[in-house]
C-alpha cells in the first residue's frame, strides 16, 4: 500500500485542547487507501491557505465535519489515476471547494482523491501554480463580480468598496474590479498596505474608520456597491451608503458573522445583498468563472500577489498568523510532486 505525506487533523480529548475544537494537527504518513472516496486521484503540485483553512487547521471554527481529516480547500496538480472517462492520467486539473478539506480529505497532502464532479480541467491561460495563486480567493472574487454584473452593476454607477482589501479575496477583488473599469475604494485595517492596493488599481485606500459610516437607517449614498469580506458592523454600515440599485456581494465574516441592519437600503434604494457561496457553486457556473479567470478576467500580475510560499510543515503557524490579521495577499502552498512510478495503477 502506498504511503503519502499529509497534514492531518486528529481529534483529542477535549480537556487537553485550548482550541474551541478538540483537535491536533500533525504531518503524517497516511495510507493512500484511507483517503476519501472519488474517481480521480490527483498528485498535488500546489494548494493555498485561505481564511477557512486557517479556521480549520487551528480548530477556531468547526470547518472540518469529521476527524481525522486532511484540511485544504484548494488543490491543483496532475491526474495520476481516473475511473472517470472525463479525465486521464497526465491531465492538469484543479479543485476548489466542493467540500474538499471540509467533509473529505483536502489539498494538504501529496495525493488527493476527489469525485470527478468537483474536478476542473486547468483552462488554457493558467497553469497549476497560477490556478492556486487564484484558488478559492480568486474564484470568489470573480464570482462576486460576476453576480453583481448579472444583477446590473456597471462601472458608470460609481465607486465600489472592497473590505478586507489586503487579504486574498480582497486583493483579487480590488485588481479585478479595477481591470474591469470600476473605481475601487479599498478598505484595509493595515495602513502599510496602501501602496500595494494602489498598485492593484485602487483609486483610494481608506481605513474602516475613515469611511465615517453613520448610524441612521439611510445615509448619504456614496458608493455604487461593495464586495465585503468582513461582515458585522462594517457590512451593516456600508449598506446604509449604497446608492440606487447597487449590489453588495456578501463574501466573508472576518470581522463578525452577525448582521444587524435596516431594510431601508433594500426597499427604498433597491440595494441587493448577494450571497456568495464558492463552495456550493453549481458546476456550469464554476466552469464559466474559471474560464473567465483564465482569459478576459485574468488578473495582470498574479505572481505579485504571493506574499509567502509554504510547505506543509509551515501551514499551522501561517494559519495562526492569518487569524491574527498578519497575512496579506495570497499564501501559496507548494509541494514537491511525488515521483511517478512506471505505468500501471498508482
Ligand atoms: N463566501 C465564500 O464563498 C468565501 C470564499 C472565500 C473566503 N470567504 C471569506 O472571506 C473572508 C476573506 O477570506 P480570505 O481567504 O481572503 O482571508 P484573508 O486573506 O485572511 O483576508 C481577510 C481580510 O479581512 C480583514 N480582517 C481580518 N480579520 C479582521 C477582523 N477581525 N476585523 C476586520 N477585518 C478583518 C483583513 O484585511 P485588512 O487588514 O486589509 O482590513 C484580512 O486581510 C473570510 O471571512 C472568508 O471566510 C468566503
Amino acid at each position: 500500500m502506498k504511503q503519502i505525506r499529509a497534514l492531518r487533523v486528529n481529534s483529542i480529548e477535549p480537556k487537553k485542547s485550548k482550541a474551541s475544537q478538540a483537535q491536533q494537527v500533525s504531518l503524517e504518513n497516511i495510507d493512500i487507501e484511507h483517503l476519501g472516496r472519488g474517481e480521480v486521484l490527483i498528485r498535488t503540485e500546489f494548494s493555498s491557505l485561505n481564511y477557512k483553512d486557517a479556521l480549520a487547521v487551528t480548530g477556531r471554527a468547526p470547518i472540518l465535519k469529521k476527524l481525522p481529516l486532511v484540511p485544504g480547500i484548494d488543490v491543483s496538480g496532475e491526474v495520476v489515476e481516473s475511473q472517470s472517462a472525463e479525465y486521464s492520467p497526465g491531465q492538469k486539473v484543479l479543485v476548489t471547494g466542493c467540500g474538499l478539506g471540509e467533509d473529505q480529505d483536502g489539498g494538504y497532502a501529496e495525493i488527493v482523491r476527489v469525485p470527478a464532479t468537483s474536478v476542473v480541467p486547468i483552462p488554457q491561460g493558467l497553469d497549476t501554480r497560477l490556478a492556486m495563486i487564484l484558488g478559492t480567493a480568486g474564484f470568489t472574487a470573480a464570482l462576486s463580480l460576476y453576480r453583481m454584473e448579472q444583477n446590473g452593476q456597471r462601472p458608470e454607477q460609481g465607486p465600489v468598496v472592497v473590505t478586507g482589501a489586503s487579504g486574498g479575496v480582497g486583493s483579487l477583488a480590488t485588481g479585478l474590479l479595477a481591470q474591469r473599469g470600476y473605481e475601487v475604494i479599498a478598505v484595509s485595517g493595515k495602513a502599510d498596505m496602501s501602496n500595494f492596493l494602489m498598485e492593484l488599481g485602487a483609486t483610494k485606500v481608506l481605513s474602516p474608520g475613515e469611511l465615517h459610516l453613520g448610524s441612521r437607517p439611510l445615509e448619504r449614498a456614496r458608493y455604487a456597491g461593495a464586495i465585503d469580506n468582513v461582515g458585522g458592523e462594517l457590512l451593516a454600515g456600508l449598506s446604509r451608503h449604497v446608492d440606487l440599485w447597487g449590489n453588495i456581494a456578501c463574501v466573508g465574516l472576518a470581522g463578525g458573522s452577525e448582521l444587524h441592519c435596516s431594510v431601508m437600503p433594500m426597499i427604498l434604494r433597491g440595494v441587493s445583498f448577494l450571497g456568495i457561496s464558492s463552495n456550493n457553486t453549481p458546476r456550469p457556473l464554476r466552469l464559466k468563472i474559471w474560464e473567465l479567470l483564465a482569459s478576459e478576467w485574468k488578473p495582470k500580475n498574479l505572481e505579485g500577489l504571493v506574499s509567502q510560499t509554504l510547505s506543509l510543515e509551515q501551514i499551522p503557524e501561517a494559519a495562526e498568523r492569518m487569524l491574527q490579521r498578519q497575512s496579506t495577499g495570497r499564501s501559496l502552498v507548494a509541494l514537491q510532486p511525488l515521483p511517478l512510478k512506471a505505468p500501471g495503477p498508482f
